[in-house]
């Protein structure tokens, strides 16, 4: 079972830390990996828009940095600690670090990603591909 208010607490401190000077938009990210860590994140914006790092996007960089694993669960939090939902580009993040098991604490309760993210592309097509040309 996952300790829900532990990681979304988890991830409301990270919010605490966001750089979010031009959207006045913080957002908290925090993850339970498969050995039990809990990695977080938060949000970095740049004077440059496009190139604004997301809170997942540093809540994975903490998953590697802190030795790998799989992501088995996330919570994210805007300012009043509400639950977000990932975007679509940091879904596809989580896919890759989590997979489809992967739970996701939403304001519709636990979803997994295949729910979050479904028909993903993801590793598999890759091999798929150099599979048929190996061929
Ligand atoms: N943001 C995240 O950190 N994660 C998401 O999944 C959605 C959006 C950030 C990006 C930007 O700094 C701010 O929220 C407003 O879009």
């Amino acid at each position: 079972m996952t300790d829900w208010p532990a990681l979304r607490a988890a991830a409301v401190e990270a919010m605490g830390h966001a750089y979010a000077p031009y959207s006045h938009f913080p957002v908290g990210a925090a993850g339970l990996v498969d050995d039990g860590r809990v990695v977080s994140g938060c949000n970095v914006e740049n004077a440059a828009y496009g190139v604004a790092l997301c809170a997942e996007c540093g809540m994975v960089s903490d998953l590697h940095r802190t030795g790998g694993g799989r992501l088995v669960a996330v919570v994210c939090v805007g300012d009043d600690g509400g639950l977000l939902m990932p975007c679509g580009r940091c879904r596809q993040l989580l896919w890759e670090n989590g997979g489809p098991g992967c739970v996701v604490l939403t304001d519709d309760g636990e979803l997994s990603m295949s729910e979050v993210l479904p028909h993903a592309f993801g590793a598999a097509d890759l091999d798929a591909a150099a599979a048929r040309h190996a061929g």
